[in-house]
């Protein structure tokens, strides 16, 4: 894990936020440092999303204070964040290769040779070489949600927001996408916040854990993953991280 910087990559103070009467959520500390990967999880309803959202510089109405290295996200977020949808959002008019191709920096050309084989070689991770001139129409729930997962890491931003990214695949195929992003992140020194309802998956791929309550949506606890890296998925000390955070959850 990297040193700690003065000031974290992320930080968010005392925010607050609401839609109506709905509190979605309500004084919210949370500080990530620059190459940290952090996972959120909590209920449907807690709020992950909207922390994302507002982390990504799409809410401005919120109360409190979020900034990405120490810009204020209220001035219309930051271009070393990436963001990951809970659903994949896809171009329905363009096949996989363009849909991935949206997520390149705006100073990249899709057309240029090296940009068109960084696309192929993300599709191929993703694990649909074969549909790369395929339509959002012709694929299953995962194969867009991997699309999506594509295009995120098409942008290779320093700042990854991930909401459930993994959600519609099956295990092996998950396992395989979790062990890739993981390297990749380490790799790039990527500061990742993954939001999941997956235990197993929080354990495995953060350094924390930040389990948070609903109504309103607030941190009820934080979990530090000690386990060394490369990590096995039966390690104890995961599997004890991993009863840390469901008794946490009380579920
Ligand atoms: N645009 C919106 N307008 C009104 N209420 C909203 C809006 N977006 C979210 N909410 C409310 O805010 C709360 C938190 O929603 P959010 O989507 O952040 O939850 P979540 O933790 O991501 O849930 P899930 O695990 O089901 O994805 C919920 O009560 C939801 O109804
Ligand atoms: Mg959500």
């Amino acid at each position: 894990m990297a040193d700690a910087p003065s000031e974290p990559t992320l930080s968010v103070r005392g925010l607050t936020k609401r839609y109506g009467d709905t509190v979605a959520l309500a004084d919210v500390d949370l500080a990530v440092r620059g190459g940290e990967f952090v996972a959120v999880v909590g209920p449907s309803g807690c709020g992950k999303s909207t922390l994302l959202r507002v982390l990504s510089g799409l809410e401005d109405r919120f109360e409190g204070r979020a900034a990405v290295d120490g810009d204020d996200v209220r001035e219309g977020g930051s271009d070393a964040v990436g963001m990951v949808f809970q659903e994949p959002r896809l171009l329905p008019w363009t096949d996989v290769r363009g849909n991935v191709a949206v997520g390149l920096p705006a100073d990249v050309d899709a057309a240029d040779p090296d940009a068109r084989a960084r696309i192929d070689e993300l599709i191929r991770i993703v694990g649909l070489g074969g549909f790369a001139e395929r339509r959002p129409a012709e694929l299953s729930g995962g194969m867009k949600q991997r699309v999506s997962l594509a295009r995120g890491l098409a942008y290779d931003p320093s700042v990854l927001l991930l909401d459930e990214p993994f959600s519609a695949l099956d295990r092996l195929t998950k396992h395989e996408q979790q062990d890739h992003l993981s390297d990749a992140c380490a790799e790039r020194g990527t500061t990742v916040v993954l939001v999941t309802h997956d235990v197993e998956e929080a354990a495995y791929l953060a350094d924390r854990v930040v389990v948070l309550g609903d109504q309103p949506g607030r941190v009820e606890t934080v979990v530090d993953v000690d386990a060394d890296r490369p990590r096995e998925r039966t390690d104890e000390d995961l599997l004890a991280v991993r009863a840390r955070i469901v008794e946490a959850l009380g579920v």
